[in-house]
C-alpha cells in the first residue's frame, strides 16, 4: 500500500543543511497498522508528511495506493490526497463550525451533493461515537471528542490510508486508550491501512502490527511489534521497550537485590504467547532442588500476541541452577542472567 524508496529529506536553514529523513526504506502493507516511534526531532513528522505530499523528498520516491506522491502535483495530487486521511495532535478543527459542519467540510471540498453528504456525516458520527454532540462547537468538546471529530473528518472520503501524527499525545491515558480502540475497530472493519507516529511505546504496544524505530532521520530498527519487544537490538529500542516492561525503579531494585542475595542468580525471563501462560516456574521448582523468589513481573498485550517478563531470584546448587536455565531456554523462554556490574 505504501512504498518509501531511499528517501532523503533535507532542509536548508540559516544554520546549514538539516537532514530530517535519511535513507529511509519502508514497505507498509494493506490493512496494516504500522507505527513509527522516535524521540523529538527524529524526523517522524517529516516522514509522515512525505506520505501525503505535504513535503517533497529531496531524494527517492514515495508511492501510496499505487500513486507516486513524490512526483504528482496540482489537481492530481489533490485527488490522490483524498485517498489519504490525516489526524493531528492538536486536532486542527475549524473552530467556528459545529461537529457536523467540520465532518462535512472535506465532503464539500470533494463536491459531494448535499443529500449524500448528510447521509455520510450521519454514518461517520455514529462510527466515531459522537451521537448527540453533532451541533456542539469544538470548544465545547473534550479532547477525546475533538479527536473523534478529527477521525470522522479524516475518514469522510473513504481514504485507503490514515496517517496519525501524535494523535493521542494531548490526551490522558484513559482517553488515549479509547481513541486507540476506535482506531483498531476502524482498521478491522474497513481494512484501513494506518500509519501512526508517536513517542510513546504504549501506543505501539497497544495497536501496531509492525514498528519502525527512528533516530536522527534513520530507521534503526524495524519488525513485528512482538519481535521487537522480545529482542530489541538498537540501544534506543531497548530504552523504549524498557519503559513498558519495567517499572521505573527496576534498575535500583535489581542493584539492591544483587547486594542482598550473595548466592544464587538473578534472572530476567521473557515469555511470548503460549509460554506466557504456562506455569513453568512453579513446575521447575517442583522438579529441581532450587528455590525461586519472584521479584517483579509484567505482562503486555500487543496486536500480535502476549509478551511477559519476570525477574526471579534463583537459589540452589550451581548444577541445578544451570539445569533449570537450560530447561527454560528449551521451552523458548528468554533467559538473561543479571550480573554484578
Ligand atoms: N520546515 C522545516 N525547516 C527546517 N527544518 C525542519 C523543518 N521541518 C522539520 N525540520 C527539522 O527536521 C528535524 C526533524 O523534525 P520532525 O518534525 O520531523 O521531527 P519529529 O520526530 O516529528 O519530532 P517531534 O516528536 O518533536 O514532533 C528537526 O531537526 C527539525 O528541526
Ligand atoms: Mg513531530
Amino acid at each position: 500500500m505504501i512504498t518509501i524508496n531511499n528517501v532523503k529529506k533535507y532542509f536548508e536553514t540559516k544554520a546549514g543543511k538539516i537532514t530530517a529523513v535519511d535513507e529511509v526504506n519502508l514497505q507498509i502493507k494493506e490493512g496494516e497498522i504500522f507505527g513509527v516511534i522516535g524521540y523529538s526531532g527524529a524526523g517522524k513528522s517529516t516522514l509522515i508528511r512525505l506520505l501525503n505530499g505535504l513535503e517533497v523528498p529531496s531524494e527517492g520516491s514515495v508511492i501510496v495506493a499505487g500513486k507516486e506522491i513524490s512526483k504528482i502535483q496540482g489537481e492530481k495530487l489533490r485527488r490522490a490526497r483524498q485517498e489519504i486521511g490525516m489526524i493531528f495532535q492538536h486536532f486542527n478543527l475549524l473552530w467556528s463550525r459545529t461537529v457536523r459542519q467540520n465532518i462535512a467540510f472535506p465532503l464539500e471540498v470533494a463536491g459531494v451533493p448535499k443529500a449524500k453528504r448528510e447521509q455520510r456525516v450521519n454514518e461517520l458520527i455514529k462510527l466515531v461515537g459522537l451521537e448527540g454532540r453533532e451541533h456542539a462547537y469544538p470548544s465545547q468538546l473534550s479532547g477525546g471528542q475533538k479527536q473523534r471529530v478529527g477521525i470522522a473528518r479524516a475518514l469522510a472520503n473513504n481514504p485507503k490510508v490514515l496517517l496519525c501524527d501524535e494523535a493521542t499525545s494531548a490526551l490522558d491515558p484513559q482517553t488515549t486508550d479509547q481513541i486507540l480502540e476506535l482506531l483498531v475497530n476502524i482498521n478491522k472493519k474497513f481494512g484501513l491501512t494506518i500509519v501512526l507516529i508517536t513517542h510513546e511505546m504504549h501506543v505501539i504496544k497497544k495497536i501496531c502490527h509492525r514498528v519502525a524505530v527512528m533516530e536522527t532521520g534513520k530507521v534503526v530498527e524495524m519488525g513485528p511489534v512482538l519481535d521487537v519487544f522480545k529482542n530489541p537490538r538498537a540501544q534506543i529500542t531497548k530504552r523504549f521497550v524498557q519503559k513498558i516492561t519495567e517499572q521505573e525503579d527496576t534498575t535500583d531494585v535489581i542493584q539492591h537485590l544483587l547486594e542482598k542475595y550473595k548466592t544464587g542468580k538473578i534472572v530476567k525471563l521473557s515469555f511470548i504467547n503460549e509460554t506466557a501462560e504456562q506455569p513453568i516456574v512453579s513446575r521447575l521448582m517442583k522438579e529441581h532442588p532450587v528455590t525461586v523468589n519472584i521479584l517483579q513481573g509484567n505482562i503486555s498485550q500487543t496486536q500480535n500476541g502476549t509478551y511477559g517478563s519476570l525477574y526471579i531470584h534463583l537459589d540452589g546448587d550451581e548444577v541445578s541452577i544451570t539445569k533449570v536455565l537450560n530447561v527454560l531456554k528449551q521451552e523458548q523462554v528468554g533467559v538473561e542472567v543479571i550480573n554484578h556490574d
